[in-house]
């Protein structure tokens, strides 16, 4: 087993957000209309959580794939300055990196993702050997990259055979199929950390109570994020309930689930309990809600901890 050397391996998806604001009206077929505002910056979930666990200290590479062009190149400079290990994002010739097109209109976007390069990431391209250089995999947005959701059962199970912990955040699927076995595939999942409407969509079921039923036999431990309710987290016969941290300095929650699973998971690389867990994930989902975007609020360690300690009175102990 290789518990300590404290080394996150994120598996996912990589896109550039290319962020459209002040629009003057909405789209129309034939017609053409103008924003005022453009923003390009890194996208996709998973780089968002492997950011800011970088931000909080934790030892981080991405395992992904762009292409071999201007966007590629701008996905893995922007990984880079965030302190984000990239020797395993592969560049693939000939083909495309992902973008999604945003079109904000106030609390309200409109997301267009082209996946291109999303695709090509497959088992192959993920560290296996043994004894493990990781310490802890988390796979983050299997939906949007179809080479790893067909092998996700394998991937698991080789991760796990590899002696790392493993966590797994689904997010949403755009094709609503929800092709993922969660019966095979959850008892090498050491933390599943879907949100609320994601759980409901997987299982079929009608109440977050009937979902977890549903899922219990194959649990090992569910951290359940639940927007401005905060976490519940289930192990075992233990079930509890996590406190959302007061919303203060609110901007957007673009990306609070993943900074909330990069709290939960620097807590649980260091082997601290359920609610600690639970405790820091909201703590990191709540400061991701005060600055715009999934990172904004994770730029300076330093800053962020003096954040923290001004709006919430804690005093965090990052490395
Ligand atoms: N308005 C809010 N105020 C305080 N904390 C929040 C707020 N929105 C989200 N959070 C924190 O961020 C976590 C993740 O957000 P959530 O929206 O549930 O995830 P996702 O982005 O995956 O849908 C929540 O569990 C909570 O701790
Ligand atoms: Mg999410």
């Amino acid at each position: 087993m290789n518990m300590s050397n404290g080394k996150l391996l994120v598996v996912g998806e990589l896109n550039v957000d290319l962020i459209l604001n002040q629009i003057h009206a909405f789209p129309q077929l034939g017609k053409e209309t103008i924003a005022d505002e453009m923003n390009v910056c890194l996208g996709s979930s998973s780089a968002i959580m492997a950011a800011n666990s970088a931000a909080l200290g934790v030892d981080t590479t991405f395992c992904g794939v762009v292409g071999d062009d201007d966007f590629g190149g701008f996905i893995l400079r922007e990984l880079e300055r965030k302190s984000v290990n990239c020797a395993r994002v592969k560049q693939i010739p000939g083909q495309k990196t992902g973008c999604t097109i945003v079109m904000s209109y106030g609390q309200d976007r409109a997301n267009v993702t082209f996946p291109g390069a999303m695709h090509a990431l497959t088992l192959h391209d993920i560290p296996f050997e043994t004894p493990s250089a990781y310490q802890h995999l988390h796979v983050s947005s299997v939906f949007l990259q179809q080479g790893i959701l067909r092998d996700i059962e394998q991937l698991l199970i080789r991760a796990k055979a590899a002696g790392m912990t493993t966590s797994l955040d689904l997010q949403w699927d755009p094709a609503e199929q929800w092709a993922f076995d969660y019966a095979r595939c959850l008892p090498y999942v050491d933390v599943f950390m879907p949100n609320e409407s994601e759980l409901l969509a997987l299982t079929g079921a009608e109440s977050i109570n009937s979902a977890l039923e549903e899922i219990r036999p194959y649990l090992n431990t569910l951290a359940l994020k639940m927007g401005s309710k905060g976490s519940m987290g289930v192990r075992g016969d233990q079930q509890m309930m996590a406190p959302a941290f007061e919303g203060k300095q609110f901007v957007d929650a673009i990306g609070a689930g993943d900074s909330f699973n990069a709290g939960f998971i620097r807590k649980y690389m260091t082997g601290a309990g359920l609610e600690e867990c639970l405790r820091e994930g909201n703590l990191m989902g709540a400061l991701n809600t005060t600055a715009a975007g999934g990172t904004g609020a994770f730029d300076n360690r330093q800053q962020l901890s003096e954040h923290i300690q001004e709006l919430w009175g804690i005093e965090l102990s990052l490395p």
